[in-house]
């Protein structure tokens, strides 16, 4: 009786948790409403696939059942032995030839697909951006060498064209995956560059994250994708090209302080990359160090010590007091280079 309750009681936890799980999700965040090209075709895959698996384990269970009924044993039945049959050819023919022809209905798309999301034949032409992706403990720089800009976390790109990406990582393989609208790909160590390709069909803000173990912070690790129209876009790059890092008068001391403790690993502007991320444009970003709720007090707590919000981060405690902070933290919530995006950024952030 009590393995019994305990199965049921199981069984509606289960039921529960499936029920909840799946309202979870954000809506820039799924693969299943795919909102570009490369997620898109993998959405179709996905879809054939499932009907395939929906075919068969309808035809299975259809014969299972009827099996089950017709040839159960009978009252009055127990020793009685039915002709026995071996080998039919029809038989044998018909259950090789369904798979392969099954196989073949999954491949051939699947590999149509593996090549037209490898295609790069528009790439380095005129017009066409590429964006060099360096997947860092744990953030992500983005470098646009055509138009001498960098920045980090938030990666701009125009809507309706193909945007191609050099993709590589300075210290451990991560993964660069944004399943709304493309697949994902590993970031790797040393010369093994890899690349792909995006493609949004609308302006709008899509979440990415991480999508391989590369330390404590794994899970901590996202970024955006802020897809604006290509007007907007060429905005966002003169914007991003006359970046004035000057400081108003009450956070001119908070300017002092960041150049002289953080200016070695975070650069504003096109500066070298750098050791940390690149804070250009920090006032616009939805959150701090891609995961934390935009706050001064949260700014300061970071800069105080980052360990505790993502463990194994490569910024070190303590290198300023916590009122040094606090006025660091007054200059880089200056840092308002561009309002390219912005209104999709809130209206993405009242969504929530
Ligand atoms: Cu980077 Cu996981």
């Amino acid at each position: 009786m009590r393995g019994w309750m305990g199965k049921l009681r199981a069984f509606f936890i289960f039921s529960a948790l499936t029920l909840l799980l799946t309202g979870c999700g954000v809506d820039n965040l799924s693969a299943l409403k795919p909102k570009g090209y490369g997620s898109d075709l993998l959405f179709d895959l996905m879809m054939i696939s499932i009907a395939i698996m929906l075919f068969v384990f309808i035809i299975v269970m259809a014969i299972y059942t009827f099996v089950l009924i017709r040839y159960r044993q009978r009252k009055g039945q127990e020793d009685f032995i039915p002709k026995q049959t071996e080998g039919n050819k029809a038989l044998e023919v018909i259950w090789t030839v369904i798979p392969i022809i099954l196989l073949l209905v999954l491949a051939v798309p699947t590999v149509q697909a593996t090549f037209d999301l490898a295609d790069e034949s528009t790439k380095g032409d005129e017009g066409v951006t590429t964006i060099e992706v360096t997947g860092n403990q744990y953030w992500w720089h983005f470098g646009y060498p055509d138009d001498e800009i960098s920045t980090s976390q938030d990666l701009y790109i125009p809507t309706g064209e193909r945007v191609y990406l050099d993709m590589k990582s300075s210290d451990v393989i991560h993964s660069f995956w944004v399943p709304s609208i493309a697949g994902k790909m590993d970031t790797n160590p040393g010369d093994n560059d890899n690349t792909m390709y995006l493609e949004a069909y609308e302006e709008g803000v899509y979440w990415g994250h991480c999508a391989e173990l590369c330390g404590p912070s794994h899970s901590l690790m996202d970024f955006r994708v802020i897809a604006v129209s290509p007007e907007e876009y060429d905005q966002w790059k003169e914007d991003m090209q006359n970046v004035d890092p000057e400081a108003t008068a009450e956070a001119q001391e908070g300017q002092d302080l960041y150049e002289n403790n953080c200016m070695g690993c975070h650069a504003i502007g096109d500066g070298a990359a750098g050791q940390g991320p690149n804070m250009t444009n920090f006032a616009n970003r939805t959150k701090i160090a891609g995961v934390i709720e935009p706050s001064k007090e949260n700014l300061v707590d970071w800069i105080v010590n980052p360990e505790q919000f993502k463990p194994g981060n490569q910024m070190p405690a303590n290198l300023v007091s916590e009122d040094e902070a606090s006025q660091i933290a007054d200059y880089l919530m200056e840092l308002d280079h561009s309002d390219v995006g912005a209104s999709a950024s809130e209206a993405e952030v009242e969504e929530e």
